[in-house]
């Protein structure tokens, strides 16, 4: 194919990661009917209770090291050979970067990293094993997690937009398009693009686009048939 790769911008929630045994947050049994949302993963609650907040993030990348990529995600990987493909993810672990994604888009953090508590632009890499707490130092600095907490900005939010706003080919994977801003995305994508919606029991069905009912590995096979006959047909 001599011909430039269209752009297929892929926008992926919690349930992209389901099936590799990562819960999401709003199912039945899912991690905020387990945990209060609003002490362990918001700036007051950091503020009240910082040891609880750092506790529950361990547990979180302590359990990620066991999980691997699943179908969906190594398909997005495999696309790459047809599109240009740009992933944004709510997702806060690194499945999609394990899959070999080459453009990823975090969101909302990253569990594998911590950050300064003074220069949030200085983050640590950190392995699954680590378990930080509010005494924890990194190159003379105090640290949090690397994660956006509810009652934050959302710094990623504005290049996200202007991805979606070059989308060829739109997608949204395993996300109940609930938490703002992520979920206003597919907005600022152009008029008359199309936009497929991967979920099995999406929340809420946004107008003109088109929905498969179905688990992200099952809804990526048939939607990754689609692309490829559309991307070679020419
Ligand atoms: P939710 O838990 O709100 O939604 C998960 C979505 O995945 C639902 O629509 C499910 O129907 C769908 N789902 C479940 N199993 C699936 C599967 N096997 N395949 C495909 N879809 C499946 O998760 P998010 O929308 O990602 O933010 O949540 C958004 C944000 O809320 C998260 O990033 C997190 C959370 O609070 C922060 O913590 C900042």
């Amino acid at each position: 194919m001599t011909d430039k790769k269209l752009k297929l911008v892929v926008s992926t929630g919690a349930g992209i990661s389901a099936e590799s045994g990562i819960s999401t947050f709003r199912d039945a049994d899912g991690l905020w009917e387990n945990y209060p949302v609003m002490e362990v993963a918001s700036a007051d609650g950091f503020r009240r209770n910082p040891a609880l907040v750092h506790q529950f993030y361990n547990a979180r990348r302590a359990d990620l090291g066991t999980k691997k990529p699943n179908a969906a995600h190594l398909l997005l990987k495999e696309l790459e050979k047809y599109y240009d493909v740009q992933v944004i993810t709510q997702n806060v672990d690194d499945l999609h970067e394990r899959a070999g994604s080459s453009n990823i888009l975090h969101l909302h953090g990253e569990l594998t990293k911590v950050r300064a508590l003074d220069d949030e632009f200085k983050t640590f890499k950190v392995d699954y094993a680590t378990a930080t707490t509010p005494d924890t130092v990194m190159d003379g600095h105090h640290v949090r997690p690397h994660i956006v907490f509810f009652q934050e900005a959302v710094p990623n939010f504005e290049p996200a937009t202007a991805l979606a706003a070059e989308a060829d080919i739109f997608v949204i994977i395993g996300t109940s398009l609930v938490v703002y801003p992520a979920a206003a995305l597919l907005h600022y994508v152009r008029k008359g693009t199309p936009i497929y919606y991967i979920d099995p029991n999406p929340s809420t069905i946004p107008e003109g686009v088109t929905l498969i009912r179905k688990k992200a590995t099952e809804g990526m096979a048939e939607l990754a048939r689609i692309l490829i006959e559309k991307a070679t047909e020419k």
